[in-house]
């Protein structure tokens, strides 16, 4: 089971990362311009505050381009950093090129089970189903980790499935039931899900009860 966070925000990283918990992170192209810092200077820096895989997406759309692009960003940027790739045929191919030269990917924008299984067949190291996005079109994106998973199970598929597109705790748990290896999502959901308001109560009652054993000395 890894927790990746999806943010190019360093600060969240480093907030999260001093957890101890945190297996890797996730960025794309909008979460760079959101940053709004210099692509690889802003990867380089996530990869030095976390040693799990970082995901850096390439933006070309034919195979040379991203192959060319992955080969240069692993070239440039520390040995964690991992190409991200979209699923499309030039990616696919992409992938398998990558894949036999040693890189790992990460196959992103996956839709259906039957993008999953060809990002697989590519030897993808990761394939990225976007679990929020269809559950905005009014479909089930819950239902696709499983489809994945059951799918998986029938042929030993080592590649990983990384559930992204994250908007709440209940996602990223019914990802976990399912079998899902990895899930990605924003700072905001890492909180909620350590956070619990009877945790805090308790705490708090605990705090005050302790200060008094202090005051009388028993401590
Ligand atoms: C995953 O790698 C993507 O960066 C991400 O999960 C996209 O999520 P969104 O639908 O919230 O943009």
């Amino acid at each position: 089971m890894e927790f990746f966070l999806d943010t190019a925000d360093v600060d969240e990283i480093r907030e999260i990362a001093a957890w101890g918990i945190l297996d890797g992170v996730t960025t794309n192209p909008s979460l760079i311009k959101k940053s709004g810092r210099d692509f690889k200077t802003v990867v380089a820096e996530i990869a030095e505050i976390c040693s799990g895989p970082i995901s850096a997406e390439v933006t070309a759309l034919d195979t040379a381009g991203m192959v060319e692009q992955g080969k240069a960003l692993k070239a440039d940027l520390p040995d964690n950093v991992i190409i991200k790739i979209p699923c499309t045929a030039e990616g696919l191919a992409a992938t398998k090129i990558l894949t036999a030269a040693g890189i790992k990917t990460n196959v992103t924008l996956v839709f259906s089970a039957s993008q999953a299984l060809m990002a697989a067949k590519a030897g993808a190291t990761y394939v990225s189903p976007f679990i929020g996005r269809i559950d905005d079109t009014g479909s089930d994106g819950m239902a696709l980790i499983a489809e994945i998973m059951a799918t998986w199970d029938n042929y030993g598929v080592t590649t990983k499935v990384l559930a992204a597109s994250i908007r709440h705790p209940t996602h990223v748990l019914a990802c976990m039931q399912l079998g899902a290896h990895t899930v990605t999502m924003p700072t905001k959901i890492f909180k909620q899900l350590i956070s619990h308001p009877l945790t805090d109560k308790g705490l708090d009652g605990f705090m005050r009860d302790w200060a008094e054993v202090e005051a009388a000395g028993n401590a």
